[in-house]
């Protein structure tokens, strides 16, 4: 018989969380912005269990085969040798790993988002992201749901993607929290719904992925509306902590999408195929227009500092900073 301390770590993992709760005590609206997106979240609640056709039958032959195709076509490919067959059976285990992803950042989305109820200083925020709690809580019940339902099969969280979650958790100070999910993970999560919604053939995938991004595009409205002008009132010290921050960020996100945990479970060379991905023409244009939103954003809240330009050059994204920020 297991032990109740086997069982816990088996089904969870904990993040030692340090903040001050803030209370507040002005009721009084201080930020017209959040008061009318908090009216727009409470009208735009939905039920993801009947709200949503479960009816819809899932198959592989729904997927796109494109970006798979791409794959084997690059040269020097170490999927060269599948068959179409086994590339649909790849695609659909890239499909189950892709939304595994998103249930976890929505799960860490539901932590932060709590986080931020407890520590924001100001009464609307707070009411605002009371909301945001709601969301993120239906988001995780809808991917879940997918997972089990429709794909049978799913994935644990990716490293990358779970540091990052960890960082942003652990932090004590509430901008952190507002950075790294609400202008780093949500504004990538905006791109990779948006990258899914015009890619896909699964009628049920396109719904979910439609609702989600919907609810997405509030919360990072709500992020920036919270932090512009925030970062113009620190020390260089303080600015500059954010700055290495959103670059540690950018970086780890951009690593979480190479999916090496699908090429082991394939049975594939993972470093072989890793390393094939990384360098990939098709793939690294994939992954870089993941920050098409997170670029601007940055900048539209007055990070895109000369130190973050280089790094995002670096990175070969910072050619988005002239797209249109989400608010
Ligand atoms: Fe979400
Ligand atoms: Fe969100």
């Amino acid at each position: 018989m297991r032990s109740t301390s086997q069982f816990v770590a088996d089904r969870c993992s904990t993040v030692a969380m340090s903040f001050p709760g803030v209370f507040s005590w002005d009721y009084e609206h201080q930020d017209e912005h959040l008061v009318r997106l908090y009216d727009k979240a409470k009208r735009s609640q939905w039920n993801a269990a009947t709200d949503i056709d479960w009816s819809v039958e899932v198959t592989p032959s729904h997927l796109d085969p494109g970006v798979m195709a791409t794959l084997r076509d690059g040269v020097g490919s170490p999927f060269a040798h599948l068959s179409d067959a086994e590339l649909v059976e790849l695609g659909w285990e890239s499909q189950a790993w892709t939304v595994s992803q998103f249930l976890h950042g929505e799960q860490g989305a539901l932590l932060a988002t709590a986080k931020l109820v407890d520590a924001v200083p100001d009464e609307d925020a707070k009411l605002y992201a009371a909301t945001q709690v709601v969301d993120e809580a239906r988001h995780v019940e809808v991917y879940h749901r997918y997972l089990s339902d429709k794909l049978d099969r799913s994935y644990p969280i990716n490293v990358h993607l779970q540091s990052l979650l960890h960082d942003l958790l652990t932090d004590s100070r509430w901008d952190v929290t507002y950075l790294g999910m609400q202008i780093m993970v949500e504004s990538l999560a905006l791109a990779a719904f948006g990258f899914i919604y015009q890619t896909t053939n699964e009628p049920l995938l396109r719904t979910i992925t439609s609702r989600v991004m919907a609810d997405e595009a509030r919360h990072v409205a709500f992020g920036i509306a919270s932090l512009t002008g925030v970062y113009d009132e620190m020390t260089e010290h303080e600015r500059h902590d954010r700055e290495v921050f959103v670059c540690e960020a950018a970086e780890l996100m951009r690593d979480r999408f190479l999916q090496r945990e699908v090429w082991e479970r394939a049975g594939l060379p993972a470093d072989q195929c890793e390393a094939f991905v990384r360098g990939n023409p098709v793939q690294v244009q994939f992954r870089s227009l993941l920050f098409s939103k997170v670029v601007p954003n940055v900048k539209r809240i007055g990070l895109l500092t000369p130190y973050v330009r280089e790094q995002f050059k670096r990175l070969g994204i910072l050619s988005f900073e002239s797209e249109p920020a989400s608010a």
